[in-house]
């Protein structure tokens, strides 16, 4: 069975949590989009284990870990996540990593010129995590980007690079930002490739012959929904397909190998960086706050915390065609007295039950809730829904039917050992 988890919301899901999950019974997974903007973290057996780019399949023995042409690709960024993992005792061979040739690569540059945009936006800025990420894509879909298959082939990234610099350089100077050399610049990206080189490789065949051979391919989605490019709240997105498609353009694989979509949120709603956010609130960002939980994994910036949102959800399930919902975080609600959910936004007097496109709508966007009881106990020593508290199982259903997809997993702590399958 072929299965893509995507993110449902903005991010932060779990989904980290969840694809480890998956992986035991994988053979492959794979990431098709994003870069080291995303941070997802896999606690397994009392070890806390942050993964940027690397998938999280790389935490098992006998998986094989892809990354995909639609990723771009920070060498410096992920040579210190390897030597960071290494340090931890995972080990991460050329049979167990495999790199798409077609994968764009983020240039030290690229950072520079993601901080000038931010900078020149003022405060409309994205909050972006200063990756790199925007400006890479933006590079290739402007067909001026470089790819790991162009890094095997000096000259020319030699040749690449030096014009890029030159351009690049106009614009930096405009805001006071470093200059680059095209000397430097390749000094540092292949000081840094030499590690990755072995890992190179043409990896749509490799997905296609395991396809074939019926093998377990897991896709592992970076971000959320609500971030991407096209159904996101924009501009305040990211700049890759974070929904399933995007499993399927970023790795080579067609969407009839895919059988299943495990949809990702979290039992109430997060965001970091900037954006609309109708259901935020301060009472339970300050909760959620105080219990040491939501502070970012890439950037440990604290992350605005809302009501769960089913208008932003029952979205989401429809553009990824979720088969199963995975709920994670089902504890840090365990205290709280009364939960709200969104059912609707009331923008100018009428009832909407999917998402605007416009900018105007979302910020009239006001949303409409209805009120459950809390469970008040604590959920994260359950091993099964059954052991779950009757209030906690009617939020869960409620929350389903409000979204139109089956629940198929619950996530009531950080450990491999907290999720229920239902
Ligand atoms: P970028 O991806 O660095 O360009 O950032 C664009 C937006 O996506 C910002 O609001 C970031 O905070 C957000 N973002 C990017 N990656 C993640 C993630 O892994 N989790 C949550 N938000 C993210």
């Amino acid at each position: 069975m072929n299965t893509i988890v995507v993110g449902l919301q903005w991010g932060d899901e779990g989904k980290g949590k969840i694809v480890d999950y998956l992986t035991e019974s994988a053979d492959l997974v794979v990431r098709g989009q994003g870069g080291n903007n995303a941070g997802h973290t896999v606690i397994a057996k009392g070890v806390r284990y942050i993964l940027n780019l690397l998938p999280s399949g790389i935490l098992w023995d006998g998986k094989t870990n892809i990354i995909g042409n639609g990723v771009v690709l920070d060498p410096i960024g992920l040579v210190a996540e390897i030597e960071r993992n290494e340090a931890l005792g995972v080990s991460i061979t050329p049979a167990k990593l495999l790199i798409s040739d077609r994968a764009h690569v983020v240039l030290p540059f690229h950072k520079e010129l993601d901080a000038a945009r931010e900078i020149s936006l003022g405060d409309q800025k994205i909050g972006t995590t200063k990756r790199g990420i925007g400006p890479t894509y933006a590079d290739k879909v402007n067909r001026c980007g470089l790819r790991v298959a162009d890094l095997l082939d000096e000259p020319f990234a030699r040749a690449q690079v030096t014009r890029r610099v030159a351009e690049v350089n106009e614009i930096l100077a405009k805001y006071d930002l470093p200059q680059f050399t095209a000397d430097q610049v390749l000094e540092e990206v292949y000081t840094a490739f030499e590690r990755l080189r072995p890992h190179v490789t043409n990896t749509i065949p490799v997905l296609h012959k395991a396809w074939k051979n019926g093998e377990s391919i897991l896709f592992e989605g970076a971000q959320g929904t609500l971030l991407d490019i096209d159904y996101g709240t924009y501009p305040f997105v990211t700049s890759s397909n974070t929904t399933s498609g995007g499993s399927c353009t970023g790795s080579g694989l067609p969407p009839n190998a895919i059988q299943r979509v495990i949809g990702v949120c979290k039992a109430y709603t997060t965001r970091v960086g900037s954006g609309w956010f109708p259901t935020v609130d301060e009472g339970l960002s300050e909760y959620l706050h105080g219990l040491g939980r939501e502070f970012g994994v890439v950037s440990g910036r604290p992350r605005g915390c809302g009501w769960l949102d089913t208008v932003l959800l029952r979205f989401a399930c429809m553009v990824n065609g979720v088969t199963g919902l995975a709920v994670t975080n089902v504890d840090g609600l365990d205290e709280y007295e009364t939960l709200q959910i969104c059912t609707a936004y009331d923008i100018d007097g009428t009832l909407h039950e999917l998402p605007p496109a416009g900018r105007g709508e979302w910020d009239k966007a006001t949303p409409v809730y209805e009120s459950l009881p809390g469970w008040k106990c604590d959920t994260t020593a359950c091993t099964r829904y059954e052991d779950l508290p009757q209030n906690a199982k009617a939020y869960l259903t409620r929350l389903s039917e409000l979204c139109g997809a089956p629940i198929a997993f619950i996530g009531v702590g950080p450990d491999r050992s907290q999720t229920l399958v239902v």
